[in-house]
C-alpha cells in the first residue's frame, strides 16, 4: 500500500515467519495426533489453523499448499501410527474437506485484498483530502492529497494536532462542529474552514465528516479558489447593487430637482418673488425642529415640503391668477391641484418623494375635518400635512397674491393662532408660534435675498441686480442656478 501510513497498525508477519509459523503450527497438530491425547479425528479442523496462517499471508495459492501439506500428514500418520488404518474412501474424503476448506479461505482472503487494494487506488488517487483521526484531533490515516495540496507530508500530519493547523479565526467554529460530530455519531456534518499549508497560506477546505465508534473519518475539498470566486462575487454584487442605489438615488434626485422645478414654474406663474415654496420649506422644517422630529425627517420635510403645491401645474390661469374671488366651480377645480401633485410625485420611490406626495395630498386638510380633498380630520391627517398645512397659510398671509394683499407680520401671527383647533393642529401651531423671532429674522432674511434681485419684472423677465461683491455673486449663480436655467427657458419660449 504505497503512500498509505498509519499510525496504529497491527503487526503483519513476512513471507519467512508465516512459513515458519505455518510449519510450527503443522507440526504441533501432528506431535499432537501422535501422542496419545484423545483428539480424535480433530485433525482436520486442526490443520485450519495453519492453512489460515498461509490463506491471509499467500492468498489462495498459500491455502491449497497448505491444504496440500495437511494431506501428506494425514497419509504420513496413517502409515506411522499402527492403530490407524484408513481407507481409500478415508483418505478422499479428507482430502476433499481439506481442499474445499483451504479454496474458501484463500478465496474468501483473495477478495478481501482485492477490495483494500481497490480501496487504497482510490484513496492514493483522491483529489479530496481523506483523513481518519481520534476524537482528540489526532491524524491516523490520510492520503496523499494532504501532501499534493498542504504539502504536509504524512508522518508530519500524524506529529501535529488538527486544530493547530486552524486558523485561529476558525478555531472556535470548528470545534463547535467537532462537539456536533460527537453529539450526533454517526450523521454526516459538513462545514468550511481555512487550514494552514506547510508554506503558511492558508487554503479554504471544505468539510463532510462522520464517526465510526471512536474515530473520525473527514473528506475535505479544496475550495480556495471557488471562496475567491464566490468573494469576488459578493464583491460584485455589492458594488452593483451601491451602484443600482446611487443611480436611483441620482434618478430620484433628478426627478425631485425637476418636480422643484415644476413648482417654482407653477408658482412663478402666482408668486412673482418666487420664492413661496423655499420658505414652506424652511418654516415647516423649523416647525418640525421644535416638535423634535428625528433628524431624517426633518431633512426629508424640508425637501418635501416646497413641492407642496406642484399639482398647480393642471390649474388653468383664468382660475389660478383670477384676481377676484373664484365661483364655487372654479375652486373646485383649484382644489384638484391636490390630487394632481399627490399622483404626479408619487410616482418617485424616494422617501422625499413620498413624503411630497404625502404633504401635496393632506396639505390642505382641516384638523376640524372641513378641509379637502378627503376632509381627514385631526390626527387622521399626517403629521407633516398638518405642519405644511401652517406654514402655506402664515406664507400665503404675508405675501401679495393676485386675490389679495400681504398681511403685516403680527395680523397673520393672531390668525394661525386664533384658527388652532378649527384649521390647524393646535400642538403644531403651538410649536409654530415658538418660532416667532426666528419667523421675523427669516422674513428679513428672504426678504433681503428677493431685494437683491431674485425677483421678476411684471413682463416676465428676469430681473438681477449685480451684488457688490465678487464672492457674493458667485454664491448668487451656485444657489439660485436651476430657477435662472427655468427662468431664462420661460423667456425664450416667450413665457
Ligand atoms: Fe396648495
Amino acid at each position: 500500500m504505497p503512500q498509505l501510513r498509519e499510525v496504529r497498525r497491527w503487526p503483519t508477519l513476512g513471507a519467512r515467519a508465516t512459513i515458519a509459523l505455518s510449519a510450527l503450527l503443522f507440526a504441533a497438530v501432528f506431535a499432537l495426533r501422535l501422542s496419545d491425547s484423545n483428539v480424535g479425528d480433530a485433525e482436520g479442523a486442526l490443520f485450519i489453523v495453519p492453512i489460515g496462517v498461509l490463506a491471509l499471508r499467500f492468498r489462495l495459492r498459500g491455502a491449497l499448499i497448505g491444504a496440500l501439506v495437511a494431506l501428506a500428514l494425514v497419509i504420513v500418520w496413517g502409515e506411522v501410527d499402527p492403530d490407524v488404518s484408513l481407507l481409500t474412501t478415508g483418505y478422499v474424503v479428507r482430502a476433499i474437506t481439506l481442499i474445499t476448506v483451504a479454496t474458501l479461505l484463500g478465496t474468501f482472503v483473495e477478495h478481501r485484498r482485492r477490495l483494500e487494494e481497490g480501496i487504497v487506488r482510490y484513496y492514493d488517487a483522491s483529489l479530496d483530502l481523506l483523513a481518519s483521526g481520534t476524537i482528540h484531533g489526532r491524524f491516523i490515516r490520510v492520503n496523499p492529497a494532504w501532501e499534493r495540496t498542504l504539502g504536509y507530508s504524512p508522518q508530519t500530519l500524524y506529529e501535529t494536532t488538527f486544530i493547530d493547523l486552524v486558523h485561529p479565526d476558525d478555531r472556535e467554529s470548528t470545534i463547535v462542529e467537532a462537539k456536533q460530530l460527537l453529539r450526533r455519531g454517526q450523521a454526516m456534518i459538513g462545514f468550511r474552514n481555512r487550514v494552514r499549508a506547510a508554506d503558511g497560506s492558508y487554503c479554504w477546505l471544505e468539510w463532510n465528516a462522520s464517526m465510526s465508534g471512536e474515530v473520525i473519518h473527514a473528506l475535505a475539498r479544496d475550495v480556495t479558489a471557488l471562496r475567491a470566486a464566490e468573494d469576488q462575487l459578493a464583491n460584485n454584487a455589492r458594488t452593483l447593487e451601491a451602484m443600482i442605489v446611487e443611480r436611483t438615488r441620482e434618478l430620484d434626485d433628478a426627478r425631485a430637482e425637476t418636480l422643484r422645478q415644476l413648482a417654482l414654474a407653477a408658482e412663478y406663474r402666482d408668486d412673482e418673488t418666487y420664492q413661496h415654496t423655499e420658505r414652506v420649506g424652511h418654516v415647516a422644517a423649523r416647525i418640525a425642529l421644535g416638535l423634535e422630529l428625528p433628524a431624517g425627517q426633518v431633512t426629508l420635510l424640508r425637501q418635501a415640503a416646497p413641492l407642496h403645491d406642484v399639482g398647480k401645474l393642471a390649474i388653468p390661469d383664468r382660475i389660478l391668477l383670477k384676481p377676484g374671488k373664484l365661483t364655487v366651480e372654479e375652486y373646485e377645480v383649484m382644489k384638484t391641484h391636490t390630487e394632481l401633485g399627490a399622483r404626479l410625485l408619487s410616482s418617485g420611490s424616494s422617501p422625499v418623494l413620498q413624503m411630497a406626495a404625502l404633504i401635496a395630498a393632506t396639505h390642505h386638510e382641516r384638523w376640524d375635518g372641513k378641509g379637502y380633498p378627503q376632509g381627514l380630520s385631526g390626527e387622521s391627517i399626517p403629521l407633516v400635512g398638518r405642519i405644511v398645512a401652517v406654514a402655506d397659510v402664515f406664507d400665503a398671509l404675508i405675501h401679495d397674491r393676485p386675490y389679495k394683499k400681504a398681511w403685516p407680520f403680527e395680523d397673520a401671527l393672531a390668525e394661525i393662532e386664533r384658527s388652532a383647533g378649527t384649521q390647524f393642529d393646535p400642538r403644531v401651531v403651538k410649536a409654530f408660534l415658538k418660532l416667532r423671532d426666528d419667523l421675523q429674522r427669516l422674513r428679513d432674511e428672504l426678504g433681503e435675498v428677493e431685494a437683491r434681485g431674485f425677483g421678476l419684472s411684471k413682463d416676465g423677465r428676469p430681473q438681477y441686480t449685480l451684488p457688490r461683491r465678487r464672492g457674493d455673486f458667485l454664491e448668487h449663480v451656485d444657489r439660485h442656478a436651476p430657477r435662472t436655467e427655468v427662468i431664462a427657458r420661460r423667456s425664450a419660449v416667450g413665457g
